[in-house]
């Protein structure tokens, strides 16, 4: 895999692929960790003389259709505020019927969300191409490790078209998992929550020949996730609002988890385990947050955009907690640990 010291960046236009699907609330950016994660690799493509940098990303999951609710405008205000000084554009994406021209004084542009096209998911060559032309790339840069599990337009198609190679995050994620993927110490314990239940079930089946054991909370085991694996825990007391719904893991499971994270070596944790944006479900990710946070003897691993929003949120009231590792990627971080060949990692072999 090319990294950024091999290309010679001098006068070239570089489309640079990130993950800024972060957490937003009422139009406000909840943990901007994915944001400050993609400075390091854009601050070295201008100093290594770059014309432009033109950020892509998606959000959330619009489904190939236009939809303000998901439109990177907030990320675009919070990204030009980190880069004072340097000059920014927001852009809608290419369509036929739509052509820009990004002014010669904009030094980092950004696109509006990929998503908004259907192409993307679709990994559609002639999308891949509309964007490398409206924004007259020279060079494509991989730095949104959080996406390399999917094979999209913008992490497989778009390797096909220009010269290309990873970014810092990506070197960095890439480091510091293949550390833990090596040497787990034992026993190792995976806790799996969060509300992307098609994604996880499958994840959590192949991770069992991983690790030691596996706790299971969030919407995955509100919904009634079963697995007869004896290293498989899934929670099974929730918090319940008035209408029956389990919003929260109970305290039953909360003390099973923390008893496992007290006797394990290795901990990751991926999805939260409750509605956890609203303090009053937010009980059971919170202690066991503090119990990892807190545990010295263990390597500690928080992942997930939810996740790590939540944790950083909660370290800025505890600075005594901290963890061994505070990766960006959720599924792909996941599917890294497994072993799996990433198709984001593996187009750049090509
Ligand atoms: C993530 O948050 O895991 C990545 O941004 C990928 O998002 P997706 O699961 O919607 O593809």
């Amino acid at each position: 895999m090319k990294k950024l010291s091999d290309l010679d960046f001098k006068g070239k236009n570089v489309l640079v692929r990130v993950d800024y699907n972060v957490p937003i609330k009422d139009g406000v950016i909840t943990d901007d960790l994915r944001i400050r994660s993609s400075l390091p690799t854009i601050n070295y493509l201008l100093e290594h003389g770059a014309n432009r940098v033109i950020l892509i990303s998606h959000l959330g999951r619009p489904e190939g259709k236009v939809n303000s609710e998901y439109s990177m405008k907030p990320v675009f205000d919070a990204l030009s505020k980190m880069l004072s000084g340097v000059k920014t554009g927001f852009y809608p994406l290419p369509d036929k019927d739509l052509d820009f021209k990004i002014p010669e004084e904009v030094k980092v542009a950004l696109l509006e969300n990929l998503r908004f096209n259907p192409g993307e998911e679709e990994n559609s060559d002639e999308f891949a191409k509309a964007v490398a032309k409206a924004t007259r790339a020279d060079m494509f840069v991989q730095d949104g490790f959080a996406v390399l599990h999917r094979a999209h337009a913008s992490t497989d198609a778009i390797t096909r078209l220009l010269p290309s190679c990873a970014g810092l995050l990506v070197e960095k994620e890439i480091t510091n998992l293949s550390g833990v993927l090596k040497n787990p110490t034992h026993p190792a314990l995976l806790i799996v929550g969060g509300a992307k239940v098609s994604d996880k079930a499958p994840l959590i089946e192949g991770m069992s020949k991983k690790f030691d054991r596996i706790a299971v909370g969030g919407k995955i085991a509100a919904d009634g996730y079963k697995n007869d694996d004896k290293k498989v825990y899934v929670a099974d007391d929730f918090d319940e609002n008035s209408a029956g719904e389990k919003l929260d893991i109970g305290p039953i499971s909360t003390t099973k988890f923390t008893d496992l994270i007290i006797d394990s070596k290795t901990i990751i944790w991926n999805g939260l385990l409750g509605y956890a944006e609203d303090p009053a479900y937010a009980t059971a990710s919170t202690i066991v947050a503090e119990v990892m946070g807190e545990k010295k003897d263990a390597t500690t691993i928080v992942c997930g955009g939810d996740t790590t929003g939540f944790v950083e949120n909660l370290v800025k009231i505890h600075p005594n907690l901290s963890y061994s590792l505070i990766s960006t990627g959720g599924g792909a971080t996941l599917e890294y640990l497994l072993g799996k060949e990433l198709p984001g990692i593996k187009a750049l072999d090509n």
